[in-house]
């Protein structure tokens, strides 16, 4: 439930608003001051501003007032291009936006009468914090000697807004006077210990700052000068922030990432600021967690090659292995993603210390592609010597090659699978059951099975959501018997059916109300399939049509199947009809339920 605090700061401007606003800039327009748009078809293409590339795959719809770059996916209205291009927080964007266009920004509302009584800002109250700790640095002669002695200059803390955390238990209320205050607890800055009373979290600590994408500060991570248990205090999860989806550093290595094409991952935030310091400012880090789906998309959203950094000891290959792990279904074949093993007795921050940006950057070079990490390690963890060995490499590997989502690398790592245990490509691919590889002609393709149900049942979701989003009209069409709500399509599609009823519904006011809710990745994908497909109203009516009608057929009741099928053919007696009604009401009902649409909202 905590969308309402997370997405305050857009719902301070009215949805009336917004959608003038929309109505009235033209993405074309509007892109075009930065990038040079050549027309292709009905549409505008140009190299992406957003990443590094060298034949144009950002594309510009004029009808839909969308773009959308098929190379790193980056997907949104002029308001998300304002936020993008000029590195603008939301309320920022439109404002700018507002006035480009002769719009007035309305008065924001804080607490007028009739609207329902805001929560207070949790960003604001971050930057106030924020503000206080950098202010407490200047007198803190022993934290600044800290982080003289840890070789950093004023300038590159500065870069990272380290601040400090004086000695004391409740500073913050010099800060903030309403020190009892709920909202200072769902910002992690102060803990409620036995016997309520209140105190700071970070106390004498030096403090690095955590910054969303826009720059707002979210969280902060403390550290002890000197010894003392625990060496990092990290605010806890919080309405701002979630720790599986952030990234130490982002911002400040946004530009540096572009210009060196590729982006390094480190575990600490002294790694991140020391190889800054050092020149190599491409570094982000995760934050005390593992590396996460959502960090390796973040990443190739900005750039095509990631280098994981760990250590070399033990935990650094584990942490190593669960990055490929997870890399593997974001993997595309023109991502690549490698691994760097530093001595076991460094860290990136030591070593950059000791043998300067060049070494550094020369073992960044030299990083091994997952292909080879990927082999080495399943080659470890089994006998190569004996048959059975060489089976079990078969075995473990099949599920990971599984996953790989890059065709080209999966089959050349079954290739390379293959030849490693000595058996032919087809063989492989058949005891893998990777499919896409021809199978040798004696065997028989495997009966469909569950995974492929299920891909179905998001393919055929996914094509009502692009017939959707090139003509809006039709949410209201979607008969809510079909929802699926267990899977992420199914979800995206139950909220844009909640938009039924919005005046002037267009894809681009679809993609404002759905901002920073689940839904917002799923329609970046499908943006992409319906420009693709070139649909135009008529297009979307017929595709839509025909997915409904598919997906009324794939229930597993052979019953409902047959009738889906004779009422697509020739129709239903009234009989039939009913019958077909219940049964597909029945299996509607025996399906979970998610929380209502209108709370992601
Ligand atoms: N970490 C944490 N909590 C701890 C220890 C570590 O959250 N108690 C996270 C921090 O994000 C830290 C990272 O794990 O930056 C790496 O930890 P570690 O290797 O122990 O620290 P260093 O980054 O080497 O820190 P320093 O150089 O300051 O000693
Ligand atoms: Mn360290």
């Amino acid at each position: 439930m905590d969308a309402p605090v997370r997405f305050r700061q857009q719902g301070l401007i009215p949805d009336s608003f917004k959608q003038d606003l929309l109505n009235r800039v033209d993405i074309v327009d509007l892109v075009e001051r930065y990038v040079r748009l050549k027309k292709a078809g009905a549409n505008f293409v140009a190299c992406c501003p957003f990443h590094n590339e060298k034949s144009p795959s950002f594309t510009v719809s004029p009808t839909k007032q969308f773009y959308h770059c098929f190379g790193c996916g980056a997907h949104g209205n002029a308001i998300s291009f304002v936020m993008e291009y000029q590195g603008l927080g939301y309320v920022d964007a439109v404002k700018e936006l507002a006035e480009s266009a002769g719009m007035q920004l309305p008065e924001f509302e804080r607490r007028g009468p009739k609207t329902e009584p805001e929560g207070p800002d949790l960003y604001e109250i971050m930057q106030r914090a924020a503000h206080y700790y950098r202010e407490q640095l200047k007198s803190a002669p022993a934290a600044i000697d800290y982080l003289k002695a840890r070789g950093l200059t004023g300038q590159v803390a500065a870069r990272f807004g380290i601040d400090y955390a004086p000695v004391g238990w409740q500073n913050l209320q010099s800060v903030f006077p309403d020190y009892a205050a709920k909202a200072l607890k769902d910002c992690g800055l102060v803990i409620d210990g036995e016997g309520g009373r209140r105190y700071d979290r970070f106390r004498d600590r030096i403090m690095f700052p955590i910054l969303n994408q826009r720059g707002s500060v979210i969280g902060f991570g403390g550290r002890v000068l000197g010894e003392g248990e625990p060496k990092y205090l990290n605010s806890p999860e919080t309405p701002l922030f979630e720790k599986g989806r952030e990234l130490y550093g982002l911002p400040q290595a946004r530009t540096a990432i572009r210009e060196a094409g590729r982006a390094v991952v480190v575990e600490g935030y002294m790694d991140v600021v020391a190889l800054a310091q050092h020149g190599v400012e491409c570094a982000v880090a995760t934050l005390g967690t593992a590396t996460s789906a959502t960090h390796v998309q973040k990443l190739f959203r900005q750039t095509d090659e990631i280098v994981f950094c760990f250590d070399g000891d033990a935990a650094g290959r584990r942490a190593a292995w669960h990055a490929l792990d997870i890399s593997l279904p974001v993997l595309a074949d023109h991502k690549a993603a490698k691994f760097l093993f530093l001595p076991a007795e460094d860290d990136p921050d030591s070593y950059v210390r000791s043998h300067g940006r060049e070494a550094f950057e020369k073992l960044l070079a030299e990083a091994r592609p997952l292909s080879e990490f990927f082999m080495s390690e399943l080659r470890s963890q089994v006998d190569m010597a004996t048959l059975e060995g060489r089976s079990r490499l078969i075995h473990e590997a099949k599920p990971l090659l599984k996953r790989v989502g890059a065709p080209a690398l999966q089959l050349q790592l079954l290739k390379e699978v293959a030849q490693a245990s000595g058996v032919t490509q087809e063989e492989a691919a058949r005891l893998t059951e990777i499919r896409g590889v021809a199978p040798a002609r004696h065997t028989h393709p495997a009966p469909a099975k569950g995974p492929d149900r299920a891909m179905l049942v998001r393919k055929l979701d996914r094509e009502l959501l692009a017939c959707l989003l090139a003509h809006p009209p039709l949410v209201r069409e979607v008969p809510a018997e079909i929802v699926d709500v267990s899977h992420a399509e199914g979800r995206a599609l139950e909220a844009l059916m909640a938009l039924d009823g919005i005046e002037k519904l267009t894809h681009a006011v679809i993609l404002e109300r759905l901002r920073g809710s689940e839904h917002e990745s799923v329609l970046e994908r499908i943006g992409g399939d319906f420009l693709e497909k070139g649909m135009d109203a008529d297009i979307a009516q017929a595709v839509f049509n025909g997915a409904i009608t598919a997906i009324r057929t794939r229930e597993p009741n052979p019953r409902i199947k047959e009738l889906g099928e004779k009422e697509a053919k020739q129709g239903l007696t009234a009989s039939e009809y009913d019958e077909f009604g219940r049964l597909i009401a029945e299996g509607a009902a025996l399906k979970q339920r998610r929380t209502p649409p209108s709370t992601v909202l």
